[in-house]
């Protein structure tokens, strides 16, 4: 049995062909490919979006995923949650598992700690009100100028950083476990990793503070993410991922 994991697909799944990751052909339904974010497979609801999720039902392996800065939260909220390897999960089909955040769960012997969610930064011209009744102007003339935004319930989302409640469910399922889990799963990184990545500190907030202090605080072996379209090894644990499809155990 093995665990493997990829960066954010969003809603484009060709990399999981069997062409493309052949390695499937060997994989039951006990063996994990893990999205680690910005999934985007809980985007429209439309009809090829279904057929998408249908595709991956199909696939011999069980897909599960985090969620990031690009999943439509309203759609997402409305799949049942239940119990499952420890923690909490979203199935939105019975082989393809919103993991929630804040989780701890058990897989092959191993113990993965899970907290989705990051800040969208490539809305320079900002997020758009459907409520305001000039918001369609606003978005032509920024299209006009080639400045990006997003559309509140449309293509942004506030849920797309954890709640308070969210960081006390991590807090608490932290505590259980005496801080100690095998692997750390997680959208966008901690705040002295994300400099590393980028160079500034621009982009801190709440969250990757949060996992800051997660990645002083805890023992972990590995921990992976995606979020910044790339693939790269920092320090030794810290694993981030786009379009490769890593093993980790
Ligand atoms: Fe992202």
């Amino acid at each position: 049995m093995a665990i493997y994991c990829t960066g954010d697909t969003h809603g484009d799944f060709s990399r999981l062909s069997v062409r493309q990751f052949p390695e499937q052909k060997a994989l039951t339904r006990e063996d994990y490919l893990i999205v680690l974010g910005d999934f985007g497979g809980v985007w429209d609801g439309g009809r090829p979006e279904q057929h998408l999720l249908d595709e991956l039902e199909r696939r011999p392996f069980t897909t599960l995923f985090l969620d990031g800065n690009h999943e439509n939260y309203d759609l997402l909220a409305a799949y049942p949650t239940i119990s499952w390897h420890g923690g909490l999960v979203q199935p939105v089909r019975p082989h393809v598992l919103h993991l929630c955040r804040g989780q701890i769960f058990q897989l092959l012997g191993k113990s993965f700690f899970v907290f989705g969610g990051a800040a969208s930064h490539d809305i320079q011209g900002g997020v758009l009100d459907p409520a305001d009744p000039d918001w369609r102007r606003q978005a032509k003339i920024l299209r006009r100028r080639g400045v990006s935004y997003r559309v509140l319930g449309q293509s942004w989302w506030p849920e797309e950083l954890p709640s308070p409640e969210e960081y006390e469910t991590a807090r608490q399922n932290l505590d259980a476990a005496h801080w100690q889990v095998d692997y750390v799963l997680t959208h966008c990184a901690p705040d002295s990793v994300q400099h590393a990545i980028l160079g500034t500190a621009e982009q801190d907030n709440a969250l990757t503070a949060f996992l800051e202090k997660v990645s002083r605080h805890a023992a972990f072996s590995a921990w992976y993410f995606g979020h910044y379209h790339r693939s790269q090894v920092l320090g030794e644990k810290y694993h981030l991922l786009y379009t490769d499809i890593e093993k980790l155990c």
